[in-house]
């Protein structure tokens, strides 16, 4: 028995004065009918299989329409999606054409040959993929979703630290704005930051804008660290003592934190790595328990893959990657909207600090 539902997303019609440059030189599509019909539930059984485990039988009619007409979309706009980790199941799953970290996710924005890159992630990701590869369209459903460790820091910010410490290079983390990529030597992300640290062959180096993430690579290197005071909203909330009494309930569960946490909270680990280094060592180990110390939509995403393991889940979500929703990306699709653009002296600018992380190999 088919259910009868039928969405409407007609709100999403747009004048023709708020087309976005996008739009006009591609053109804008009719929004497709949402209906959970016996045509959708055939054509989206496959990717059902994938998520069952996660979404209960009675959300996928919800979810069905909009992964059907995503896909069929991106067929016709010649257009992939390329979704971080903590993007929810359904978009991680069954809308996504590649998944992956930060460093992942710069590498094929930068190599793909689509006409349109849709970026399921924030909206740093997005610039970054901008940067590598100027000439596409570069989409963010939406421009909103930020960041709280790129928010706390500018260009101005940098210019000021440089003033401060004289010939002394700068790292910055990629959770930055282009504003901020335009003024440091070369970028790091959460799987490279110490190799990044190291290949500069000096004493000491500023690293920003994390300041648990600088923590975490000081003890990794004889490379004096001066650290920005930025965190990340989600990453800070945890603490080692509430990791302790996970631990002291079942000594065996396997903890693994994302670097971005505080040091002590890193200490307590049996694991530290960036997000596509903690999918690979659940998927390695095949840990009877684990607790992924991170945004919790991760975690879904890993039980989809592997459900041997447990999952022990304190849910700490991040509110910038949730904005982006499958009704977000369809209208995307549809209106090419919102469109990623850097101001071309800027970009080349920030290109080099990422081009000399991605040279490093
Ligand atoms: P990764 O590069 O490890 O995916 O981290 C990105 C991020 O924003 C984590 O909060
Ligand atoms: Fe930024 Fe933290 Fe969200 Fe990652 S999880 S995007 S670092 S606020």
């Amino acid at each position: 028995m088919q259910a009868q539902l039928q969405l409407d997303l007609t709100r999403g019609a747009l004048a023709p004065a708020s087309l976005s440059d996008a739009a006009r030189r591609f053109g804008v599509l009719p929004m497709p009918v949402l209906a959970w019909t016996p045509e959708v539930e055939r054509e989206t059984a496959h990717l059902y299989e994938k998520v069952k485990r996660v979404i209960p039988p009675v959300e996928w009619p919800f979810h069905a329409p909009y992964v059907k007409a995503i896909n069929d979309l991106k067929r016709q706009r010649n257009a992939v999606i390329l979704a971080h980790n903590y993007q929810t199941p359904e978009i991680y799953n069954c809308v996504a054409d590649v998944v992956g970290d930060s460093l992942q996710l710069a590498k094929l924005a930068g190599a793909s040959d689509a006409d349109i890159i849709i970026q399921g992630g924030v909206h740093f990701m997005a610039e970054t993929s901008k940067l590598l590869n100027p000439s596409k369209t570069v989409l963010i459903p939406d421009s909103k979703a930020g960041c709280s460790l790129a928010e706390s820091i500018t260009g101005a910010d940098v210019r000021a630290l440089r003033a401060q410490y004289p010939g002394v290079p700068v790292v910055a983390y990629v959770n930055t704005s282009a504003d901020v990529k335009a003024e440091v030597d070369i970028c790091c992300t959460s799987s490279n930051a110490v190799r990044v640290v190291e290949s500069l062959g000096v004493e000491r180096v500023i690293f920003l804008p994390d300041r648990y993430l600088a923590q975490n690579v000081a003890a990794q290197t004889k490379v004096k660290i001066i650290a920005w005071t930025g965190a990340c909203e989600v990453h800070e909330r945890f603490t080692a003592d509430e990791l302790m009494r996970y631990r002291a309930e079942d000594p065996g569960i396997k903890i693994i934190a994302h670097p971005e946490c505080p040091r002590e909270v890193v200490e307590v680990a049996d694991f530290s790595g960036s997000t596509a280094m903690m999918i690979d060592y659940v998927k390695n180990n095949h840990p009877r328990r684990v607790l992924l110390v991170t945004e919790c939509s991760m975690a879904d995403n890993v039980a989809a893959e592997t459900p041997e393991v447990e999952f022990v889940r304190p849910c700490n979500l991040c509110p910038h990657m949730k904005r982006i929703t499958l009704p977000k990306i369809l209208e995307s699709l549809v209106y090419l909207r919102e469109e990623v653009t850097i101001d071309p002296a800027l970009a080349a600018r920030a290109r080099l600090s990422v081009q000399r992380m991605i040279d490093l190999g």
